[in-house]
This record gives C-alpha cells, structure tokens and sequence, in this order.
C-alpha cells in the first residue's frame, strides 16, 4: 500500500491525493464532448480534483487553472487568464508567437513576464474585454493539445460580479456560453466550471435563466466508496506509524464518518492520532475515535467548516426567511427526516400566513441545491445531506 500524507484543508495533490477514479474516469468522458460544471459542496474535493486534470492530463490535453477568487469584473477575469497562460512555461512559445497581441495590451494589465522580456501591463479596465477576450481565447488555438480552461468556484464569481455591476454579470455568461457554441473553438477548447454553491440560485438571483449553463454537463463530486474510504483510513494510519488496524477500529471510523467524505477522514483521522499520542498508546481505541469526533471535528473544524451553512442563509435571504428556513433545518436536524407536508405545514405557520406556495418550493430546492437537505421518496421526506452537519446544526444551532 502506498504512502500517504494526510492533509486537512489545503488542496490535496501529488502523494497526498487519493482515488477519486470514479469522477476522473467520468469527467475524461464528457470532455470528449462538452464542457463541464463540477458541483459538490465545499470540502467535498473538488479543487483538488481539478488540479489533478492539470497535474495528470490525459495525452493530448493540457489543463489551465485561474485563481479567480478576488474577481469582481469581467476585465479582471480576463486579466487572471492572461496572467495565468502567460507564467505557464508549457505556453512560453505560444506567448512569443502571441507577442504583438500582448504588446497591444501593454498598458492595461500591471507587469508581467513575457517570454523573457518584461511587458508593462498595468491594470484597467479593458473597454472591450469582450473582444480581447475572445481573441485570446481563439489564439490558444494554434496549440497542439486540446485546452481544458478551468475556473474554480464560478457561481460565487458570478455574484461577485452581479454585485457589483448586474449587467456585466448577464454578459459574461452570454459571452462564455458563446465562446462555448462555436464550433470552431468547440473542437480545441473546454472548460470546467466548480462551484460550492448552487448556480441555479445565483442565476435566478441575478436574473439570468438556467438555460445560459444548460450546455454544461453536470458532474457531482461524491464521497468516497466504503471500501476506497476503508483503504483510505487504513493508509493514512500505517502511514502515521500505527501498527495494527483491526477492521473493528476501520468499521468504526466508518460508523462515525457515516457518509465518507475525504475532508472528514482525514479530520476524524488526525484527530484520533493526537488522542492517541494524547494517551501515550500505540494502538487506537473507538473511544478516541468517538472523542476525535465530539471535540475535533464537531467543535474544533465544525466552528470553521459548518458555521458558514449558518451565516450563509443571512446573506441569501431576508431576515424572516432566514428564521423560518433554520426552524425549518433545526426541526428536521431533531426529528431526523420530515414529510413536504409537514414542512409546509410549519412553514406556513412561521411566515403567519405570507409564505406562498412558491417561496416554499425555491426555499426547499435551495436548501437541497446548497447541500443542506437530501429530498427522499421522490422529494416527499427530507433529511440532512450528512449526519455530520446534522449533529453540528444539533449542537450548535438547536436550542
Ligand atoms: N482526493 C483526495 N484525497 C485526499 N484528501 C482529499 C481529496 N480530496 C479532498 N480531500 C480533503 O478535502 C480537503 C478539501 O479539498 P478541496 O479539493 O479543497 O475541496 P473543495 O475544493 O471541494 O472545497 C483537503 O484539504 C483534503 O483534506
Ligand atoms: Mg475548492
């Protein structure tokens, strides 16, 4: 079995990265065709797993990754590529051949290296970043691989720019869908989107309708399987020195974790060791994996990781909404699952009367789109997306 390095929020690479075959297996699928919107919650691995389409491309692909996160305007995202294809080395020629296409940009973007001379580019807005967009976009087509462009978090960078200007936000999602119809580039160039957070809602909240991303294929970032999760655990402890793992102590973490996403392994893992050491043995005992549990990731990781599932219903909704959908959650969190019906029930009685039929329906897709609930039976019963979060909420919101 082969060494593994545990590692607890940065993104897992190289050494550190563990199976996700599923979704690489199908993610190569679908490119073969179209590009790609990769949806989990955060945490789930999906960062990681588009870094791995970079570090580890299948032959003949090359993948680009653009930190996107501080960008708030079109102009800046087309600055973050250019940036980002202009430090890369596997592009240095191509950046040469594209010299007076930079050098037409000179005074726009702030300094970088260019090909071994530096080229002054100041950031400003580009008034047509459309158009320099598109032209460099159509450029990455004289390379001899095929282009995967990948932005991380992309609905959150959506709003961003929605916040700040609507219009450009309509804009540029007209503008990446077009670059994505045309043929001519379909045949070079895909794109993977990753986003935490639903984008139906951003869409709706900005105006824009589901059709503008209904050309991306969808992939869902999953836990780990059972086995992959008990192969996982069992690497990480050889790896950490312990020496004997008997299934007993692997069947716990796993009755623990419940649903076995890797951000929890390793948490719940981590953990476990410092109890150990903590107790000056050797070998580990369900009881430190039960404290791992209760005091590191309930309380320890839970106050970083979960606490923005609060706070975040603030920021969506109206203040009487957000009461009413953490009634809503705290109820479910008590009473394990409830029926449409019944929460529709105490819905109305929340909104005195002013919730609709509607409000109710986005409420409960939302809460479903952003990871909070799971709707079973055809969307009759719902529940908590993880026992984790349910115990979190339990704990800290439940009183
Ligand atoms: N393939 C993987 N192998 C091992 N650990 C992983 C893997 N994917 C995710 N993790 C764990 O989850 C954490 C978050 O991963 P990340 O890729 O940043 O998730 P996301 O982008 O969905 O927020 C990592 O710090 C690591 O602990
Ligand atoms: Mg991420």
């Amino acid at each position: 079995m082969s060494r593994i390095h545990g590692v607890i929020g940065p993104t897992a690479r190289g050494v550190e990265f563990w199976d996700r075959e599923r979704e690489i297996g199908q993610i190569w699928k679908a490119l073969e065709t179209s590009s790609i919107l990769l949806t989990a919650p955060r945490r789930f691995g999906k960062t990681s797993l588009m870094l791995r389409l970079m570090d580890q491309p299948q032959d003949g692909w090359w993948a680009f990754f653009f930190e996107v996160e501080a960008v708030d305007r079109p102009e800046a995202f087309i600055t973050e590529i250019i940036r980002t294809l202009l430090r890369d080395q596997r592009l240095d020629r191509w950046a040469r051949q594209s010299k007076k296409f930079f050098g037409k940009l000179a005074n726009r973007i702030e300094e970088i290296e260019l090909a071994g001379t530096r080229v002054s580019l100041r950031e400003q807005p580009a008034p047509h970043w459309q158009e320099t967009g598109r032209e460099l976009i159509e450029r990455l087509r004289g390379l001899e691989t095929k282009i995967i462009l990948i932005i991380d978090e992309f609905p959150l960078m959506l709003e961003r720019i929605h916040k700040k200007d609507n219009l450009a936000a309509h804009e540029l999602l007209s503008w990446l869908r077009s670059l994505r119809q045309n043929p001519d580039l379909h045949e070079k160039i895909r794109w993977v989107m990753g986003g935490s957070i639903g984008i139906e809602h951003v869409l709706r909240r900005i105006g824009a309708g589901i059709k503008e991303i209904n050309d991306l294929e969808r992939i869902h970032v999953r836990e780990f399987s059972q086995d992959s999760a008990r192969e996982f655990i069992q690497a990480l402890l050889r790896s950490a020195g312990v020496q004997r793992i008997s299934r007993e102590i692997l069947d716990k973490f796993l009755e623990v974790i419940d649903i076995p996403i890797p951000y929890f392994i390793q948490i719940l893992v981590c953990e476990s060791l410092n109890e150990m050491k903590l107790q000056n043995k050797r070998t580990l005992s369900k009881e430190m994996i039960e404290q791992a549990y209760e005091n590191g990731l309930l309380d320890l990781y839970g106050r970083r990781y979960f606490e923005h599932y609060y706070k975040r219903l603030r920021d969506y909704y109206d203040p009487e909404m957000a009461d009413t959908a953490k009634a809503l959650l705290t109820e479910i969190a008590r009473r394990g699952s409830l029926t449409k019906r019944e929460l529709w029930t105490k819905f109305q009685a929340h909104m005195k009367g002013q919730g609709d039929a509607d409000t109710f329906s986005h409420l409960l897709s939302d809460l479903e789109n952003d990871f909070y609930l799971v709707g079973d039976h055809g969307r009759q019963r719902f529940r908590f997306a993880t026992k984790v979060l349910r115990d979190w909420w339990l704990r800290h919101h439940a009183l």
